[in-house]
């Protein structure tokens, strides 16, 4: 099967989210944490940015054994120089470099026409390759630029000596269908595609972040630029944990595998969430603390009689755990497994009797906790043998 790599932008994009600062200490021990976790590439920050920006990626590259350590520029001299310098003691230096390309950046933001735009391309390109073998190339805001412009520039940067080219859904804006459209269509326009690796870099706006990464996959991209937890600017990027456990969980279908370690994500997931004081949202795929809880009676029934029937994915597979929280809605089976977890031993016309007071009590409240549970079967026993049910 073909490996799909992991190219992650937590300490970069992901530190774009408002309220993200990391320290180098944060930035350092993250980078291990990806490192192990089988990330292939780490964007350690933009150097040109700020002394704290140079210094987090330098140390990075002094921490990071295996992995490429990469910094952002600009075409702008000033930052390719940053991160030439600060990747230097990297074991494998990387630089991402990009210009925006689409109509609305070229005319309001660089007030650049796309030759001046490609004579960009050609000068900074062939400079930094002097000095770098490793360049990522993208053209920002690649999703809402013409298609035949898109193959002209990275034509021009493939030939000028850049070795991966990212395609940014800079806006969150793109479809899995158009997505994939846009792999085929430089598929077949540009001259050495298979000369270089293409990566995905989807942005979740509209909510489309993971569908149009792995869309990205499936059409000619071998790997995926994400964050942990999917922070980013404004609704963030792919998160790259749920990226891997659908390529995981649907290895046949994508006929693809990944190196990372899956039984890492909520561990590391749990790191970067506390760095950013970003709590995870209940619900959030994977790593949620509803990821892998069951409440209603049917889905706690069908779970208890084989899990595959509600999980299409082992918690322990992510390092998580799965838990049968115990609501109204829950039923006598998950009750009965609760009752004797507790140690309470209750025939089944114990339960009979003991399930409409469960009930009552669970209306009231969200969740029935243990010591409710407790209280619950003392007045059982109580009326038990006052009533001799
Ligand atoms: O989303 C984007 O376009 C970016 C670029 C810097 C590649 O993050
Ligand atoms: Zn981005």
């Amino acid at each position: 099967m073909e490996k799909i790599t992991f190219y992650d932008t937590t300490m970069r994009d992901g530190e774009q989210t408002i309220g993200v600062n990391f320290s180098i200490e944060d930035k350092v021990q993250i980078a291990k944490a990806l490192e192990n976790y089988g990330i292939s590439a780490i964007e350690a920050g933009f150097p040109a940015a700020s002394d704290q920006d140079y210094e987090g990626v330098q140390q990075v590259s002094l921490a990071v054994k295996n992995a490429s350590v990469v910094g952002l520029a600009r075409m702008v001299r000033k930052d390719i120089d940053a991160v030439i310098k600060s990747t230097q003691s990297a074991q494998h230096p990387m630089i991402h470099i990009f210009i925006a390309t689409s109509p609305i950046h070229r005319e309001y933001k660089l007030h650049m026409t796309k030759k001046e735009i490609i004579n960009k391309v050609i000068e900074e390109v062939t400079y930094t390759k002097q000095f770098m073998n490793e360049i990522v190339f993208s053209p920002e805001d690649a999703t809402r630029t013409e298609y035949h412009f898109l193959a002209e520039i990275i034509q021009v940067a493939i030939d000028c000596g850049a070795t991966m080219i990212n395609l940014p859904d800079t806006v969150g804006y793109t479809t899995p269908e158009e997505y994939g459209e846009m792999f085929d269509y430089l598929k077949s326009h540009v001259k050495n595609f298979d000369q270089v690796r293409w990566s995905t870099h989807t942005h979740n706006d509209l909510g489309m972040a993971t569908a149009n990464a792995l869309a990205g996959i499936a059409h000619g991209a071998t790997e995926i630029q994400g964050t942990i937890n999917g922070i980013g600017e404004r609704a963030g990027n792919v998160d790259i944990i749920e990226a891997a456990a659908a390529i995981h969980v649907r290895k046949q279908k994508f006929d693809k595998q990944t190196m990372i370690s899956l039984k890492q994500s909520k561990k590391i997931s749990d790191m970067v969430s506390s760095k950013t004081n970003m709590p995870i949202a209940d619900n959030k795929p994977v790593t949620g603390r509803n990821a892998f809880a069951h409440e209603s009676g049917i889905h706690q029934d069908g779970y208890l009689k084989r899990p595959e029937t509600y999980e299409i994915l082992s918690p322990e597979s992510v390092g998580a755990t799965a838990s049968l929280p115990l609501g109204k809605l829950s039923g006598s089976h998950a009750i009965m497994v609760k009752l004797s977890e507790m140690g309470y031993s209750i025939s089944r016309d114990d339960m009979a009797y003991i399930l409409p007071i469960f009930k009552k009590i669970a209306e009231k409240t969200n969740i029935v906790s243990d010591d409710e549970i407790k209280k619950m079967m003392q007045n059982f026993w109580s009326e038990k043998v006052v009533k001799n049910v």
